[in-house]
C-alpha cells in the first residue's frame, strides 16, 4: 500500500499474458516481487544508505516511524515474499513445479544481485568510475528485479527457451533505461510529482548516468536503449503492444 507504480508486478502479468491465459497463476510471484521491491526502497532510504526523507510524497519509513522499525519492516517484507512463494509451491500440481522451482531459484538470485548492486552503489559514492562499472551497478541494483519480473512471467507461462532469452534481452534494455530515467528525474524531476527528493543524487555524490554523461548524454542514451528495446518486441507484433507501451512509458514518465 506504499503508493508506488507497481511496475514490477505489471511486468510479470503483462509478460505472462503473451504466452498464458490464467493470470491467477502468476499473481503470488507478482505480489512477492512487489514486497521485495518495497523492502529495497525502505532500506534504500535509510540514513546508512541514501538518507532520504521523502518517498511517494510522504515521509520515508524511518522518518515516519524510526530506524529500527524501517530495518525490521524491510526484513519482514523480504521474508514474507518467500512465504507467499512457498505457499504457492505447496499448492501446485506436480507438472507445474519444475517451472516454479526455476522461478524460485531465479527470484533468490536476482534479489541477491539487487543487494550487491545497492552495496556497490553506496561503496562507490563520490568516486570516479568507468562507464562499465556504472552500467554494472545499474544492471544489478535496478535491472535485476525488472528482468526477473519479465522472466518470471515468461517461465510461469511455459514460454520456450528462445522466447525467454529474447524477452530477457528486452528486459536488460528497459532495466537500464529505467535507472537512467531515475537518474534524470533525480536531477530535473518535479518533487511534487515524483514524490521523492530532487537533487539528492548530486548532494550525495552518487555515480549516475547524469554525473558521468551529463543530462543531455543521459537522455541520448535513454532514447537509444528504449528504441533497441522496442525493436526486440517487433517479433511479437500486437501481442507485445502493452509491453511496448510500458517501455515507452519508462522513458517518458515523470514519476
Ligand atoms: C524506484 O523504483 C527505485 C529504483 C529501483 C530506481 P520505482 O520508481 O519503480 O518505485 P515505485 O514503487 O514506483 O515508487
Ligand atoms: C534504488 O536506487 C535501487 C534500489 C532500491 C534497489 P536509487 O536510490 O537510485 O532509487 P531512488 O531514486 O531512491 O528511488
Ligand atoms: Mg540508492
Ligand atoms: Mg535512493
Amino acid at each position: 500500500m506504499a503508493g508506488g507504480k507497481r511496475l514490477r508486478p505489471i511486468l510479470v502479468i503483462a509478460t505472462y499474458e503473451i504466452f498464458g491465459k490464467n493470470i491467477n497463476k502468476c499473481i503470488p510471484y507478482a505480489v512477492a516481487i512487489e514486497m521485495v521491491h518495497n523492502f529495497s526502497l525502505i532500506h534504500d532510504d535509510l540514513p546508512g544508505i541514501d538518507n532520504d526523507d521523502f518517498r511517494h510524497g510522504k515521509p520515508t519509513n524511518h522518518k515516519k516511524f524510526n530506524e529500527a522499525t524501517a530495518i525490521l519492516a524491510g526484513d519482514g517484507l523480504l521474508n514474507q515474499a518467500y512465504i507467499v512463494i512457498s505457499e504457492d509451491l505447496i499448492k501446485s500440481e506436480s507438472e507445474e513445479l519444475k517451472n516454479k522451482l526455476k522461478v524460485f531459484n531465479e527470484f533468490s538470485t536476482a534479489v541477491d544481485r539487487m543487494i550487491a548492486g545497492e552495496y556497490l552503489d553506496t561503496e562507490l559514492e563520490g568516486q570516479q568510475i568507468s562507464h562499465q562499472m556504472l552500467q554494472y551497478i545499474h544492471e544489478n541494483k535496478t535491472g535485476e528485479l525488472l528482468k526477473l519480473s519479465i522472466r518470471m512471467g515468461a517461465i510461469l507461462a511455459d514460454a520456450s527457451e528462445n522466447d525467454i532469452e529474447r524477452l530477457s534481452k528486452f528486459a536488460d534494455k528497459i532495466g537500464l533505461a529505467f535507472q537512467i530515467k531515475d537518474d534524470i528525474l533525480s536531477e530535473e524531476g518535479n518533487p511534487d510529482i515524483t514524490g521523492k527528493p530532487v537533487g539528492n543524487d548530486k548532494e550525495h555524490n552518487k555515480c549516475t548516468y547524469v554525473s558521468v554523461f551529463g543530462i543531455e548524454g543521459a537522455k541520448k542514451e535513454l532514447e537509444k536503449i528504449t528504441n533497441e528495446a522496442v525493436e526486440i518486441l517487433e517479433y511479437y507484433g500486437d501481442k507485445a503492444e502493452f509491453l511496448k507501451q510500458l517501455a515507452i512509458y519508462i522513458k517518458d514518465r515523470n514519476k
